[in-house]
């Protein structure tokens, strides 16, 4: 498992996963891309953009040879707070508790380790239980509930959301 930041040959993995219904569900502002140029236009100059302006990390998620199979991104990067929000979404395929668990660690761990950031954030529709339960197991303590709080980027309904967190040292 390996996280880089995404390269042109990444495009059809973004692509892919910025269509998928689950992703469209439970992540807010997921920009469906038209087709694999637009994405490798978000890839080459958007995420760059946003890494360099200290907005946003970017990661293509790696599991083994071959395309990756995910996406991991730290967001909302406070510097003056130490804090950031994390997100992690994987294609159908590569679903499992394993390669979700490593993809949210490595993530967690740069933002730690590079950033130096304090805390990382995690907001979970309520109803998306996957990811709480991969957050769970490395670490994050749920920390409160927040009514309503983002839209499906799908359907715009609106999801309530458990909101956890993680610091340093209870990273595992
Ligand atoms: C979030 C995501 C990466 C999690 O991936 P995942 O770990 O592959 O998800 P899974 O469906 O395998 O569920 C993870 C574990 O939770 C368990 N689980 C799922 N639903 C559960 C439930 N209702 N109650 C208890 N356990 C549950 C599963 O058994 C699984 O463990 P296993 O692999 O040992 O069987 C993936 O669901 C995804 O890409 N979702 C779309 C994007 C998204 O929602 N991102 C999060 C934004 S904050």
């Amino acid at each position: 498992m390996e996280l880089r930041r995404p390269i042109e040959e990444d495009a059809d993995t973004l692509l892919a996963g910025s269509r998928d219904p689950l992703v469209r569900e439970f992540m807010q502002g997921v920009f469906a891309h038209r087709d694999r140029a637009s994405a490798v236009r978000w890839i080459t100059e958007v995420a760059p953009g946003l890494w360099d302006a200290d907005r946003a990390a970017h990661f293509a998620v790696l599991d083994g040879p071959g395309p990756a199979v995910g996406w991991a991104e730290l967001t909302d990067l406070r510097a003056d707070e130490g804090a950031a929000e994390v997100a992690v979404w994987l294609l159908p395929a590569a679903r499992s508790l394993r390669v979700a668990a490593s993809a949210l660690r490595l993530v967690c761990r740069f933002g730690f380790e590079q950033l130096e950031l304090q805390r990382i954030d995690a907001y979970a529709a309520a109803d998306n239980m996957p990811v709480q339960v991969v957050g769970a197991f490395i670490g994050f303590r749920r920390a409160g509930f927040r009514p309503q709080l983002f839209r499906s980027s799908s359907t715009h309904t609106l999801h309530d959301a458990v909101y956890a967190t993680v610091v340093p040292g209870e990273l595992c």
